[in-house]
């Protein structure tokens, strides 16, 4: 073992913060770990994984402490914190917090404490909903914490002028998805009931402003009135991962656990030989990321 292999070795003992990701050697194959307060997060690792089939994985959900939405930042910012420092001791080059609420509490935090790591997080997708929208009726679900920062305060500001943007809070909405309960007559009820506040005049669009509502979101497009397009920011942040990945040459060149690119082949469960799946909150919901990982992957078995 080389003396910049010891580095990494020893990092699970030592002060996080003292490690230096440049001391680390075939960086470029180590995972990518991909973070949620719970289930949600797995809507935009599948993007991830379409778009960069030859990384590995390590998504962490941490259900035990979901919903972080009705939570207060400083304890949003904690959970978020020892994730992160799970992730690292596992090595991980690269970290996405794949929630629209620990990112708008913790990431520029976050970005000062691990200055060479590359971090990328992810926020409602406002902006090409605007653009695509002028002068439209947009509606942005998200979770309470999410609408009540001052990031998405800029958000509105900022598009604001040309559009109509209509916050929706979903306090609930998370709990949903978690139970796995997700073609309900409880849920559509719940769904209704926010809607009702548009009136008559239905929205253009409508953006998921939360990682787990894209496993609701035919259930949201019918309680929208049909018509609305849905927007997500699960691909920009992929195209961000792959974009900050490129500018640092640490993108692996090889499927780093011998399985076909999903692109090219007949998709099958062999492909997720390199994701490992784990939760705060034990087996079962790690069990329930795999199936929603394997059912908005379009993979049946
Ligand atoms: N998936 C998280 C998000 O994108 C849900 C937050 C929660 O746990 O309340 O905001």
């Amino acid at each position: 073992m080389t003396a910049r292999k010891k580095v990494r070795s020893g990092m699970i003992n030592t002060v996080l913060t003292d490690y230096k990701y440049s001391e680390v050697d075939d960086m470029d194959k180590s995972p990518i770990g991909v973070f949620d307060s719970g289930v949600g997060g797995i809507s935009v690792l599948s993007k991830i994984i379409e778009l960069l089939p030859n990384e590995k994985y390590i998504y962490y959900g941490d259900s035990a402490n979901a919903p972080y939405g009705v939570k207060s930042d400083e304890e949003v910012f904690a959970f978020t914190e020892a994730v992160f420092e799970k992730l690292l001791e596992r090595g991980c080059k690269a970290i996405v917090v794949a929630c629209n609420t620990a990112t708008s509490v913790a990431v520029r935090r976050l970005r000062e404490k691990y200055s060479d790591l590359t971090i990328i997080g992810i926020e409602p997708a406002i902006k090409p909903a605007a653009e695509k929208h002028p002068g439209g009726r947009i509606v942005v679900m998200a979770t309470s914490l999410t609408l009540r920062r001052k990031k998405f305060a800029n958000l509105m500001a900022r598009y604001g002028e040309t559009s109509e943007i209509i916050p929706m809070e979903c306090p609930g909405l998370v709990e949903f998805v978690e139970q796995d309960d997700m073609d309900s007559r409880e849920l559509a009820a719940y769904l209704e009931r926010r809607y009702e506040m548009l009136g008559k005049k239905k929205a253009d669009a409508v953006v998921l402003g939360c990682t787990h509502y894209p496993f609701v979101k035919d259930r949201i497009q019918e309680a929208a009135g049909g018509q609305a397009v849905i927007y997500d920011g699960s691909r920009g942040t992929a195209n961000e991962l792959k974009r900050r990945l490129s500018l640092k040459s640490l993108l692996a060149e090889e499927n780093q656990a011998g399985s076909p690119d999903i692109l090219d082949t007949d998709i099958s469960a062999d492909v997720f030989s390199n994701v490992e799946i784990l939760n705060s909150a034990g087996k079962e919901k790690a069990e329930l990321s795999w199936r929603l990982l394997k059912r908005i992957m379009g993979i049946r078995n």
